[in-house]
């Protein structure tokens, strides 16, 4: 979960040397670097293609930048007319970004698997209507009942292109993918139905159908009662859990899922003891079942190396 980033100096070192963050994204040869770091400092079992989610409407040709100490900036969907801003295929920017794919996968251990990913749908949709980060996404909620028309538009529109940017990542060499829907939460029923599941669950029928073999990682951050749904419902293959849902309610729920999660990424900016007693209690309540431990959300910049090394010795020598 979003293991590159701020809270390691070899990353900030290489972010100063380009002008934004969608530069870094769409050069190869350091975007490739920056995703290669954490496993070279940790020896992670998994590497995480170093882009973002946002890269998607991008390349389709959406207005976003990054500004520094604010975050993403779009220029905010709010009527039909916004789709002539919209194209069909992508701008040589896609490109960039499966040849950083192709040579990670080249330079990484053959054992080391290489996950590509996407927003899903809802997700970029919000983002791209509000046109920032929000903290209740009123825009988009707005627009699912006052113009479900256009909302469903746009959802079809995201859901079409992530496909697209899924398998040709795939074919660049990715060997599982994620589909980080981040604010799965803000919705309800039936809204949740509609612009989560059906969405999810054709982007997983369709890559299913060219790629029997890749795993699918599902993440519907915030889902609470509506990850059983969720789980049941779309078609992936690993479920992954934010930190609000308990290990103990996990180990009998969910059946038929590898399992993904769930540790506070908070705890890593705290100290040993909670980070050992916290993991401890996640690898003995789901010892039964088909684990990958991870965090509950990414590593935030607050996160000290020591910690995360330790979280990493402590998992690794974990006995059952
Ligand atoms: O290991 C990795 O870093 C993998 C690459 C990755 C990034 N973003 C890099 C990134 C992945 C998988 C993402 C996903 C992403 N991006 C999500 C879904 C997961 C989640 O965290 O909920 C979302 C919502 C985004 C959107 C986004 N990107 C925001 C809101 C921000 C600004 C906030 C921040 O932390 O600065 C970003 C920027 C971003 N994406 C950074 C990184 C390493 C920080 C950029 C920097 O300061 O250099």
């Amino acid at each position: 979960m979003r293991q590159a980033g701020r809270y390691l100096p070899e990353y900030r070192e290489i972010r100063k040397s380009t002008k934004s963050f969608l530069d870094l994204c769409y050069n190869p040869e350091k975007a490739c670097e920056v995703t290669l770091q954490p496993i070279k400092r940790f020896g992670f079992d998994a590497s995480i293609i170093f882009s973002d989610i946002l890269v998607l409407p991008n390349i389709f040709g959406w207005d976003v930048r990054f500004e520094d100490n604010i975050g993403p900036i779009l220029r905010p969907f709010r009527i039909e007319e916004d789709f002539r801003f919209l194209k069909e295929l992508p701008d040589q920017n896609a490109q960039q970004v499966y040849y950083a794919i192709n040579k990670v996968r080249s330079e990484l251990p053959q054992d080391v698997s290489l996950i590509g990913f996407v927003g899903a749908p809802w997700t970029v949709a919000s983002y791209m209507i509000e046109g920032k980060s929000s903290k209740d996404l009123f825009f988009s909620r707005r627009m699912i009942y006052s113009d479900p028309i256009l909302f469903g538009k746009l959802i079809d529109f995201i859901t079409e292109k992530s496909i697209f940017h899924l398998k040709n990542q795939i074919k660049a060499g990715a060997d599982v993918v994620q589909i980080f829907d981040s604010f799965a939460g803000f919705l309800g029923e039936p809204e949740y139905s509609e612009y989560i599941i059906k969405p999810t669950k054709l982007i997983v029928s369709s890559l299913k159908k060219d790629f029997p073999n890749i795993p699918i990682i599902g993440f519907p951050k915030g889902s609470g009662l509506l990850y059983e749904k969720y789980a049941k419902e779309t078609g992936i293959d690993v479920l992954s859990l934010d930190w609000s849902i308990d290990p103990s309610y996990a180990k009998g729920a969910f059946q038929g899922k590898v399992l993904q999660g769930n540790l506070d990424p908070a705890t890593l900016a705290s100290n040993k003891e909670t980070i050992e007693r916290k993991a401890r209690y996640i690898l003995e309540e789901l010892s039964g079942r088909d684990l990958i431990f991870n965090l509950g959300h990414g590593v935030t910049p607050e996160s000290s190396l020591e910690n995360v090394e330790f979280l990493v010795n402590y998992v690794r020598n974990f006995n059952e």
